[in-house]
């Protein structure tokens, strides 16, 4: 990692916690790395999720029970490092890499022993802004998650520093060497749980560390948006292989979809609609264009698209959008915020008061209303589904004459397209860095 980008990401960060704090009323900011939950009535821990304000200071994900304390002035961010004396676990190595010559560093093996270095006096004069979980709490250091701070700090988050960006390519490259090795394996046959392992084996993850459950979905499985499961045998015949998975790097997410065909004129000829429509929307990802306008662009593709392959036939683009026949084949938003969380936080903001940006009327699902500025990574996933329930509802409803279902009932055997890319938006008037093209590109 180069120590100066990692620096100027520092710098950043405590530029903009002395400001929140400052306009806030508090004297320093304190961040709980959380706590180890575990299951009802059991002694085993679910995967550990870190505070993503603890990570975005440090590249630690496994680190539960650490606290770190930033001052306004030149004073380097306190860090109070849990490393338990634990023989039943591997607890944390001692502090190493890049980012430790940055921070003042104190070692705890009890969590309570972070008390003795953590300012309660601030804390009890109301003082200090407490970032954490509830019951990431110490006697006197409850954590008071100040709303309006969180708000500065959740907008100013949207937009990536050159650190943030390079971790973020890294996660890019990860995860498309598991998606072409992923590939591989759905063309020779395997099973779901089969090109789970694949994509793991040649990703370096384990399950634990993927930032959300791969979504492998082969044949009709493609239409359940979220499918969470994994056949341990192949189908009779493995049609299509949607598959939706990312990989981490230094606790950020890459968020990557890619369906695969294993030859069929009418859904090939789907696929490459969905490729030229995705390809266009990644283009209209440019500073000053409010992301709204991206989704209801991606509503009036799929109308084309429907009207030019003949999946509705008498009806017009424009009565497709104003009937919402679009939402049925793409029910979900054209995508979100990606970063240490893969829906990262603050997509509704207007501004960093708090305020809403609503919306569109009719599109419950979109994750990201904001007006995109340089440096914003987002998602863009454009989908178009066969999804029985929401088909069902549109035989029965007064359009149903309009729709091919000899066609559907024919393209529903492959599920459905999903194809997202994960994209920066760069300066006014340029194009944007497509992190996960970039990344296929590089593989030769
Ligand atoms: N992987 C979940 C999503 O694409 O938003
Ligand atoms: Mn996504
Ligand atoms: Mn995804």
């Amino acid at each position: 990692m180069n120590s100066a980008a990692y620096a100027h990401h520092l710098a950043s960060l405590q530029q903009r916690a002395e400001d929140a704090l400052a306009r806030c009323g508090f004297d320093a900011l304190l961040i709980a790395s959380g706590i180890e939950k575990y299951a009802f009535l059991d002694d085993r821990p679910y995967l550990f999720a870190p505070n993503p304000h603890f990570k975005h200071w440090l590249p630690l994900t496994q680190h539960p029970n650490s606290w770190l304390l930033i001052r306004p002035g030149q004073q380097k961010p306190l860090l109070v490092y849990y490393q338990p004396d634990d023989y039943w676990h591997v607890p944390p190595s001692a502090p190493s890499g890049f980012w430790v010559e940055h921070f003042e560093i104190r070692i705890i093996s009890t969590p309570d022993e972070a008390r003795q270095h953590l300012p309660l006096q601030l804390a009890a004069a109301g003082r200090l802004a407490i970032i954490g979980e509830a019951d990431a709490a110490l006697e006197g250091l409850v954590p008071n998650n100040p709303a309006a701070l969180l708000n500065l700090l959740h907008y100013a988050r949207g937009c990536k520093t050159e650190y943030e960006l390079t971790q973020m390519r890294a996660a890019s490259a990860r995860a498309v060497r598991a998606h072409v090795a992923a590939r591989q394996a759905f063309l020779a046959g395997a099973s779901e749980a089969q090109i789970h392992a694949a994509y793991l084996a040649a990703s370096g993850h384990t399950d634990r560390d993927l930032p959300y459950g791969n979504i492998v979905a082969l044949n009709e499985h493609g239409a359940v948006l979220h499918y969470q499961y994994q056949d341990l045998t192949p189908p009779t015949q493995s049609r299509s292989l949607l598959i939706d998975a990312g990989a981490q790097v230094a606790g950020y997410a890459a968020d990557i979809t890619r369906s695969w065909s294993a030859g069929d004129a009418d859904f090939d000829a789907l696929l490459a609609a969905m490729e030229s429509a995705q390809l266009a929307l990644v283009g209209e990802v440019r500073a000053g264009v409010d992301y709204r306008d991206i989704h209801l662009s991606t509503h009036a593709r799929i109308a084309s698209i429907l009207k030019t392959l003949g999946i509705v036939k008498a009806m017009s683009e424009e009565a497709m959008l104003a009937e919402r026949i679009t939402s049925t084949f793409m029910p979900h938003g054209i995508g979100h915020l990606l970063g240490l969380q893969v829906h990262d936080v603050g997509g509704f903001m207007a501004d960093e008061t708090g305020a809403l940006a609503p919306k569109p009327e009719g599109h419950p699902y979109l994750r990201l209303t904001r007006t995109l500025q340089p440096g914003m990574a987002v998602t863009i996933e454009p989908g178009l589904y066969f999804i029985p329930t929401l088909l069902k509802a549109l035989r029965a409803g007064p359009h149903a004459g309009a729709v091919n279902w000899g066609l559907v009932e024919h393209l529903s055997r492959y599920g459905g397209v999903r194809i997202e890319d994960d994209v920066v938006c760069r300066a006014a008037g340029a194009p944007p860095e497509n992190l996960t093209r970039d990344a296929f590109a590089a593989l030769g």
